[in-house]
Protein backbone atom coordinates (compact mmCIF):
# COMPACT_ATOMS: atom_id res chain seq x y z
CA UNK A 1 0.00 0.00 0.00
CA UNK A 2 1.23 3.44 -0.80
CA UNK A 3 2.17 6.07 2.13
CA UNK A 4 1.62 9.71 1.65
CA UNK A 5 2.81 12.45 4.18
CA UNK A 6 0.57 15.40 4.09
CA UNK A 7 0.75 19.44 5.05
CA UNK A 8 -2.56 19.11 7.18
CA UNK A 9 -3.91 22.40 8.65
CA UNK A 10 -6.89 21.28 9.28
CA UNK A 11 -9.29 23.86 6.98
CA UNK A 12 -11.64 22.26 4.36
CA UNK A 13 -9.26 21.25 1.80
CA UNK A 14 -6.63 19.77 3.51
CA UNK A 15 -9.10 17.69 5.41
CA UNK A 16 -10.96 16.43 2.23
CA UNK A 17 -7.32 16.13 1.14
CA UNK A 18 -6.98 13.01 3.75
CA UNK A 19 -9.97 11.63 2.31
CA UNK A 20 -9.26 11.86 -1.39
CA UNK A 21 -5.39 11.10 -1.39
CA UNK A 22 -6.86 7.69 0.46
CA UNK A 23 -9.45 6.73 -2.16
CA UNK A 24 -7.48 8.24 -5.35
CA UNK A 25 -4.11 6.57 -4.40
CA UNK A 26 -5.27 3.43 -2.09
CA UNK A 27 -3.08 4.90 0.22
CA UNK A 28 -2.11 5.46 4.19
CA UNK A 29 -2.28 9.16 4.62
CA UNK A 30 -0.02 10.67 7.50
CA UNK A 31 -0.55 14.36 8.51
CA UNK A 32 1.61 16.85 9.63
CA UNK A 33 1.01 20.10 10.96
CA UNK A 34 3.64 22.25 11.96
CA UNK A 35 3.54 25.47 14.16
CA UNK A 36 5.08 28.51 12.33
CA UNK A 37 3.84 31.25 14.82
CA UNK A 38 0.77 31.32 12.63
CA UNK A 39 -0.84 32.00 16.06
CA UNK A 40 -3.30 29.25 15.70
CA UNK A 41 -4.38 26.63 18.60
CA UNK A 42 -2.93 23.10 17.39
CA UNK A 43 -4.54 21.57 20.48
CA UNK A 44 -6.91 19.49 18.90
CA UNK A 45 -5.64 19.46 15.58
CA UNK A 46 -4.64 15.50 15.62
CA UNK A 47 -7.98 14.39 16.75
CA UNK A 48 -8.93 16.22 13.75
CA UNK A 49 -6.61 14.66 11.31
CA UNK A 50 -7.61 11.49 12.31
CA UNK A 51 -11.04 11.74 12.60
CA UNK A 52 -10.94 12.63 8.69
CA UNK A 53 -9.44 9.50 8.19
CA UNK A 54 -5.44 9.99 9.05
CA UNK A 55 -3.62 6.83 10.18
CA UNK A 56 -1.30 8.79 12.41
CA UNK A 57 -1.03 12.91 12.80
CA UNK A 58 2.63 14.55 13.82
CA UNK A 59 2.55 17.91 15.43
CA UNK A 60 6.25 19.79 15.06
CA UNK A 61 6.53 23.11 16.50
CA UNK A 62 9.79 24.67 13.88
CA UNK A 63 9.11 28.04 15.38
CA UNK A 64 12.32 28.56 17.13
CA UNK A 65 14.21 26.71 13.04
CA UNK A 66 11.75 29.40 11.44
CA UNK A 67 13.06 32.61 13.66
CA UNK A 68 16.89 31.47 13.04
CA UNK A 69 17.36 29.88 9.99
CA UNK A 70 14.38 31.51 7.43
CA UNK A 71 13.52 34.89 8.82
CA UNK A 72 16.45 36.27 10.24
CA UNK A 73 19.25 35.62 7.14
CA UNK A 74 15.95 37.50 5.40
CA UNK A 75 15.96 40.40 7.51
CA UNK A 76 19.84 40.46 7.31
CA UNK A 77 19.51 40.39 3.34
CA UNK A 78 16.84 42.91 3.42
CA UNK A 79 14.58 40.96 1.94
CA UNK A 80 11.74 42.72 0.64
CA UNK A 81 9.73 41.30 -2.57
CA UNK A 82 8.92 44.51 -5.30
CA UNK A 83 10.31 47.10 -2.03
CA UNK A 84 6.92 46.10 -0.08
CA UNK A 85 6.53 42.12 0.94
CA UNK A 86 8.42 40.74 3.91
CA UNK A 87 7.91 37.65 2.61
CA UNK A 88 6.44 35.69 5.47
CA UNK A 89 4.22 32.79 3.31
CA UNK A 90 7.56 32.52 1.14
CA UNK A 91 10.03 32.03 3.82
CA UNK A 92 7.88 29.21 5.58
CA UNK A 93 7.21 27.12 2.35
CA UNK A 94 10.74 25.70 2.12
CA UNK A 95 10.69 24.40 6.04
CA UNK A 96 7.33 22.99 5.77
CA UNK A 97 8.48 21.40 2.49
CA UNK A 98 11.89 19.87 4.46
CA UNK A 99 9.75 18.64 7.54
CA UNK A 100 7.40 17.11 4.96
CA UNK A 101 10.65 15.13 3.42
CA UNK A 102 12.40 14.09 6.71
CA UNK A 103 8.78 12.51 7.65
CA UNK A 104 8.05 10.89 4.75
CA UNK A 105 11.75 9.42 4.94
CA UNK A 106 11.19 8.55 8.33
CA UNK A 107 8.19 7.09 7.75
CA UNK A 108 9.01 5.35 4.56
CA UNK A 109 6.62 7.12 2.04
CA UNK A 110 7.08 7.70 -0.91
CA UNK A 111 4.54 10.51 -1.86
CA UNK A 112 4.76 13.75 -0.28
CA UNK A 113 1.00 15.89 -0.34
CA UNK A 114 -0.07 20.00 -0.10
CA UNK A 115 -3.38 21.58 -0.27
CA UNK A 116 -1.75 23.97 -2.83
CA UNK A 117 -3.99 25.22 -5.98
CA UNK A 118 -2.57 25.33 -9.36
CA UNK A 119 -2.52 28.92 -9.51
CA UNK A 120 -0.08 30.57 -6.92
CA UNK A 121 3.18 30.60 -6.13
CA UNK A 122 3.08 28.29 -2.84
CA UNK A 123 2.67 24.69 -5.34
CA UNK A 124 6.11 25.87 -6.88
CA UNK A 125 7.45 26.71 -3.79
CA UNK A 126 6.85 23.22 -2.54
CA UNK A 127 7.26 21.29 -5.55
CA UNK A 128 10.76 22.71 -6.36
CA UNK A 129 12.11 22.49 -2.92
CA UNK A 130 10.96 18.61 -2.37
CA UNK A 131 12.81 18.00 -5.87
CA UNK A 132 16.18 20.00 -4.36
CA UNK A 133 15.50 18.06 -0.72
CA UNK A 134 15.28 14.51 -2.56
CA UNK A 135 14.31 13.79 -6.14
CA UNK A 136 13.21 10.46 -5.85
CA UNK A 137 10.09 11.60 -3.89
CA UNK A 138 6.75 12.22 -5.22
CA UNK A 139 5.06 15.58 -4.90
CA UNK A 140 0.74 15.65 -4.97
CA UNK A 141 -1.18 18.50 -4.83
CA UNK A 142 -4.83 17.09 -4.64
CA UNK A 143 -6.40 20.58 -5.18
CA UNK A 144 -4.42 21.23 -8.43
CA UNK A 145 -5.49 17.83 -9.64
CA UNK A 146 -9.42 17.57 -8.12
CA UNK A 147 -11.06 20.39 -9.91
CA UNK A 148 -13.63 20.93 -7.12
CA UNK A 149 -15.36 24.52 -6.49
CA UNK A 150 -15.60 25.78 -2.99
CA UNK A 151 -19.16 24.65 -2.79
CA UNK A 152 -18.04 20.92 -4.84
CA UNK A 153 -15.76 20.47 -1.70
CA UNK A 154 -18.81 20.98 1.08
CA UNK A 155 -20.88 18.80 -1.13
CA UNK A 156 -17.76 15.98 -1.03
CA UNK A 157 -17.08 16.71 2.47
CA UNK A 158 -20.85 16.32 3.57
CA UNK A 159 -21.18 13.04 1.47
CA UNK A 160 -17.73 11.32 3.13
CA UNK A 161 -19.04 13.24 6.76
CA UNK A 162 -15.85 14.90 7.09
CA UNK A 163 -16.95 17.97 9.81
CA UNK A 164 -16.98 21.50 7.89
CA UNK A 165 -14.76 24.06 9.68
CA UNK A 166 -16.33 27.12 10.61
CA UNK A 167 -14.08 29.08 8.84
CA UNK A 168 -15.60 27.96 5.55
CA UNK A 169 -17.91 31.16 5.94
CA UNK A 170 -15.35 33.11 5.58
CA UNK A 171 -14.46 35.09 2.25
CA UNK A 172 -10.75 35.92 2.25
CA UNK A 173 -8.17 33.07 2.03
CA UNK A 174 -5.31 33.81 4.80
CA UNK A 175 -2.09 32.38 5.44
CA UNK A 176 -0.05 33.36 8.33
CA UNK A 177 3.39 32.74 10.73
CA UNK A 178 5.76 34.82 12.58
CA UNK A 179 6.48 36.83 10.03
CA UNK A 180 3.46 37.95 8.96
CA UNK A 181 0.16 37.21 7.74
CA UNK A 182 -1.74 37.24 4.10
CA UNK A 183 -5.28 38.06 3.12
CA UNK A 184 -6.66 37.71 -0.85
CA UNK A 185 -9.84 36.64 -2.42
CA UNK A 186 -13.48 38.08 -2.16
CA UNK A 187 -13.58 42.01 -2.59
CA UNK A 188 -9.85 42.70 -2.49
CA UNK A 189 -9.56 40.94 -5.56
CA UNK A 190 -10.90 44.64 -6.95
CA UNK A 191 -7.25 46.29 -6.90
CA UNK A 192 -9.96 49.45 -6.63
CA UNK A 193 -11.59 48.56 -3.39
CA UNK A 194 -10.62 49.67 -0.39
CA UNK A 195 -9.74 46.68 1.65
CA UNK A 196 -12.57 46.25 5.04
CA UNK A 197 -11.52 46.79 8.16
CA UNK A 198 -12.47 43.43 9.23
CA UNK A 199 -9.71 41.60 7.33
CA UNK A 200 -6.56 42.76 10.00
CA UNK A 201 -6.08 40.86 12.85
CA UNK A 202 -2.93 41.96 13.81
CA UNK A 203 -3.03 45.63 13.61
CA UNK A 204 -4.77 48.66 14.17
CA UNK A 205 -6.42 51.25 12.07
CA UNK A 206 -4.94 54.35 11.79
CA UNK A 207 -8.36 55.99 13.57
CA UNK A 208 -8.09 53.78 16.28
CA UNK A 209 -4.78 53.94 17.45
CA UNK A 210 -3.57 55.30 20.76
CA UNK A 211 -3.24 59.39 20.89
CA UNK A 212 0.71 59.56 21.88
CA UNK A 213 3.29 57.99 19.16
CA UNK A 214 4.87 54.75 21.03
CA UNK A 215 9.17 55.01 20.72
CA UNK A 216 10.86 51.84 20.37
CA UNK A 217 14.58 50.97 20.58
CA UNK A 218 15.83 47.80 18.83
CA UNK A 219 19.39 46.85 19.59
CA UNK A 220 21.38 45.20 16.79
CA UNK A 221 24.43 42.27 17.98
CA UNK A 222 25.98 41.05 14.63
CA UNK A 223 22.68 41.98 12.43
CA UNK A 224 20.60 39.77 15.31
CA UNK A 225 17.64 42.12 16.98
CA UNK A 226 19.01 41.44 20.42
CA UNK A 227 17.00 44.17 22.69
CA UNK A 228 13.61 45.88 22.35
CA UNK A 229 13.69 49.10 24.88
CA UNK A 230 16.91 47.70 26.30
CA UNK A 231 15.11 44.06 27.20
CA UNK A 232 17.22 41.49 26.30
CA UNK A 233 14.86 38.42 24.42
CA UNK A 234 15.23 35.41 22.14
CA UNK A 235 14.70 35.64 18.58
CA UNK A 236 11.12 34.45 18.39
CA UNK A 237 10.05 36.77 21.32
CA UNK A 238 11.56 39.71 20.26
CA UNK A 239 9.31 39.40 17.08
CA UNK A 240 6.14 38.55 19.19
CA UNK A 241 6.40 41.10 21.17
CA UNK A 242 7.14 43.84 18.91
CA UNK A 243 4.44 42.36 17.14
CA UNK A 244 2.13 43.75 19.44
CA UNK A 245 3.76 46.86 19.85
CA UNK A 246 3.80 47.69 16.07
CA UNK A 247 0.66 46.30 15.55
CA UNK A 248 -1.06 48.30 18.56
CA UNK A 249 0.16 51.29 16.45
CA UNK A 250 -1.41 50.39 13.25
CA UNK A 251 2.23 49.83 11.67
CA UNK A 252 3.02 46.75 9.30
CA UNK A 253 -0.44 46.91 6.96
CA UNK A 254 0.53 46.38 3.02
CA UNK A 255 -1.52 47.25 0.18
CA UNK A 256 0.25 45.57 -3.01
CA UNK A 257 -0.21 44.80 -6.65
CA UNK A 258 2.65 42.06 -6.63
CA UNK A 259 3.90 39.77 -9.83
CA UNK A 260 3.62 35.98 -9.26
CA UNK A 261 6.21 34.13 -10.23
CA UNK A 262 3.62 31.75 -12.08
CA UNK A 263 2.83 35.33 -14.25
CA UNK A 264 -0.09 36.35 -12.93
CA UNK A 265 -1.09 40.16 -11.37
CA UNK A 266 -2.47 39.68 -7.96
CA UNK A 267 -3.83 42.48 -5.44
CA UNK A 268 -2.42 40.98 -1.97
CA UNK A 269 -2.82 42.63 1.62
CA UNK A 270 -0.42 41.71 3.92
CA UNK A 271 -0.13 42.47 8.18
CA UNK A 272 3.75 42.36 8.74
CA UNK A 273 3.94 44.62 11.90
CA UNK A 274 7.56 43.48 13.51
CA UNK A 275 8.90 42.54 9.89
CA UNK A 276 8.19 46.32 8.82
CA UNK A 277 9.87 47.52 11.85
CA UNK A 278 13.13 45.09 11.83
CA UNK A 279 13.74 45.66 8.38
CA UNK A 280 12.88 49.84 8.71
CA UNK A 281 15.46 49.54 12.08
CA UNK A 282 18.28 47.31 10.32
CA UNK A 283 18.23 48.95 7.27
CA UNK A 284 19.15 52.28 9.07
CA UNK A 285 21.81 50.52 11.36
CA UNK A 286 23.38 49.33 8.41
CA UNK A 287 23.09 53.13 6.87
CA UNK A 288 25.61 54.57 9.61
CA UNK A 289 28.04 51.53 9.56
CA UNK A 290 28.17 50.51 5.99
CA UNK A 291 30.60 51.88 3.36
CA UNK A 292 28.99 53.66 0.51
CA UNK A 293 29.86 51.38 -1.87
CA UNK A 294 29.09 48.08 -0.01
CA UNK A 295 25.79 49.53 0.58
CA UNK A 296 24.79 49.47 -3.10
CA UNK A 297 25.96 46.14 -3.64
CA UNK A 298 24.09 44.92 -0.56
CA UNK A 299 21.36 46.76 -1.60
CA UNK A 300 20.78 44.80 -5.14
CA UNK A 301 21.86 41.50 -3.30
CA UNK A 302 19.04 41.66 -1.11
CA UNK A 303 16.07 42.47 -4.07
CA UNK A 304 18.12 39.00 -6.02
CA UNK A 305 17.59 37.47 -2.61
CA UNK A 306 14.06 38.31 -2.38
CA UNK A 307 13.35 37.02 -5.67
CA UNK A 308 14.95 33.59 -5.04
CA UNK A 309 12.82 33.17 -1.73
CA UNK A 310 9.84 34.25 -3.31
CA UNK A 311 10.51 31.95 -6.58
CA UNK A 312 10.86 29.23 -4.49
CA UNK A 313 14.57 28.50 -4.90
CA UNK A 314 15.57 28.76 -1.39
CA UNK A 315 17.64 25.02 -1.24
CA UNK A 316 19.72 26.91 -4.57
CA UNK A 317 23.69 27.42 -4.01
CA UNK A 318 22.83 31.15 -5.19
CA UNK A 319 20.87 31.07 -2.02
CA UNK A 320 23.58 30.29 0.06
CA UNK A 321 26.11 32.26 -1.41
CA UNK A 322 24.08 35.56 -0.49
CA UNK A 323 24.06 34.23 2.80
CA UNK A 324 27.69 33.83 3.21
CA UNK A 325 28.25 37.33 2.18
CA UNK A 326 25.23 38.67 3.97
CA UNK A 327 26.51 37.39 6.99
CA UNK A 328 30.19 39.01 6.54
CA UNK A 329 28.61 42.24 6.42
CA UNK A 330 26.47 41.66 9.71
CA UNK A 331 29.67 41.48 11.05
CA UNK A 332 29.70 45.58 11.78
CA UNK A 333 26.24 45.47 12.22
CA UNK A 334 25.78 46.16 15.64
CA UNK A 335 24.08 49.04 17.67
CA UNK A 336 20.73 50.88 17.98
CA UNK A 337 17.87 52.10 15.91
CA UNK A 338 15.51 54.39 17.59
CA UNK A 339 11.70 54.34 15.98
CA UNK A 340 8.42 56.27 16.66
CA UNK A 341 5.02 54.20 16.22
CA UNK A 342 2.32 56.60 15.20
CA UNK A 343 -0.95 56.03 13.16
CA UNK A 344 0.57 53.12 11.17
CA UNK A 345 4.07 55.56 10.61
CA UNK A 346 7.22 53.57 11.54
CA UNK A 347 9.68 56.21 11.60
CA UNK A 348 13.50 55.98 12.45
CA UNK A 349 14.16 59.26 14.65
CA UNK A 350 17.69 57.84 15.73
CA UNK A 351 20.45 55.58 15.52
CA UNK A 352 24.01 55.19 17.44
CA UNK A 353 26.61 52.06 16.34
CA UNK A 354 30.32 51.37 18.04
CA UNK A 355 31.17 50.95 14.44
CA UNK A 356 29.64 53.88 13.34
CA UNK A 357 31.25 55.23 9.49
CA UNK A 358 29.33 58.71 11.19
CA UNK A 359 32.15 61.65 11.77
CA UNK A 360 30.79 64.90 13.79
CA UNK A 361 34.05 66.23 13.33
CA UNK A 362 33.67 65.89 8.81
CA UNK A 363 29.75 66.16 9.32
CA UNK A 364 29.18 69.87 11.15
CA UNK A 365 28.93 72.88 9.61
CA UNK A 366 29.70 74.10 12.75
CA UNK A 367 32.60 74.69 14.79
CA UNK A 368 35.24 71.71 14.90
CA UNK A 369 34.96 71.33 11.11
CA UNK A 370 37.95 68.84 9.96
CA UNK A 371 37.40 68.73 6.55
CA UNK A 372 39.71 69.74 4.36
CA UNK A 373 37.42 72.28 2.10
CA UNK A 374 40.49 73.66 -0.29
CA UNK A 375 40.67 69.79 -1.10
CA UNK A 376 37.16 69.79 -2.68
CA UNK A 377 38.63 71.86 -5.22
CA UNK A 378 40.77 69.86 -6.75
CA UNK A 379 38.65 66.97 -6.97
CA UNK A 380 35.81 68.60 -8.35
CA UNK A 381 38.39 69.84 -10.85
CA UNK A 382 39.00 66.13 -12.13
CA UNK A 383 35.75 65.17 -11.24
CA UNK A 384 33.78 67.38 -13.72
CA UNK A 385 37.05 66.57 -16.17
CA UNK A 386 34.66 64.51 -18.00
CA UNK A 387 31.90 66.50 -18.47
CA UNK A 388 33.97 69.92 -19.76
CA UNK A 389 35.41 67.63 -22.17
CA UNK A 390 32.34 66.74 -23.53
CA UNK A 391 31.40 70.02 -23.84
CA UNK A 392 34.25 71.03 -25.57
CA UNK A 393 33.75 68.85 -28.11
CA UNK A 394 30.27 69.49 -28.95
CA UNK A 395 30.83 73.28 -29.05
CA UNK A 396 33.73 72.63 -32.01
CA UNK A 397 31.61 70.57 -33.63
CA UNK A 398 29.04 72.99 -33.89
CA UNK A 399 31.40 75.64 -34.77
CA UNK A 400 32.92 73.54 -37.59
CA UNK A 401 28.93 73.16 -39.05
CA UNK A 402 28.19 76.92 -38.52
N1 LIG B 1 1.22 36.16 -2.46
C1 LIG B 1 1.90 35.71 -1.29
C2 LIG B 1 3.02 34.82 -1.67
O1 LIG B 1 3.07 34.32 -2.75
C3 LIG B 1 0.95 35.11 -0.27
C4 LIG B 1 0.56 33.70 -0.51
C5 LIG B 1 -0.44 33.23 0.49
N2 LIG B 1 -0.61 31.80 0.43
C6 LIG B 1 -1.72 31.20 0.80
N3 LIG B 1 -1.72 29.89 0.70
N4 LIG B 1 -2.77 31.81 1.24
O2 LIG B 1 3.91 34.60 -0.89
Amino acid sequence: MERIVLAYSGGLDTSVAVRWLAERYDAEVVAVTMDLGQGKELDDIRERALGVGAVRSHVVDVREEFAQDYVLPALQAGAVYEGKYPLATALGRPLITQKLVEIAEFENAGIIAHGCTGKGNDQVRMDVSARALNPDIRVVAPAREWGMTRPDEIEYARAHGIPIPASVDNPYSTDANLWGRSIECGVLEDPWTEPPEEIYMLTKAPEECPDAPAYVEVEFEAGVPTKVNGVAMPLTELINSLDTIAGAHGVGRIDMLENRLVGIKSREIYEAPAATLLHTAHRELEAIVIPKDLERIKHDMGRTYADLVYNGLWFTPAREAIDAFVAKVQERVNGVTRLKLYRGDCRVVGRKSPNALYETGLATYDEGDQFDHTAAEGFIRIWGLPLETTARQSRRRAAANS
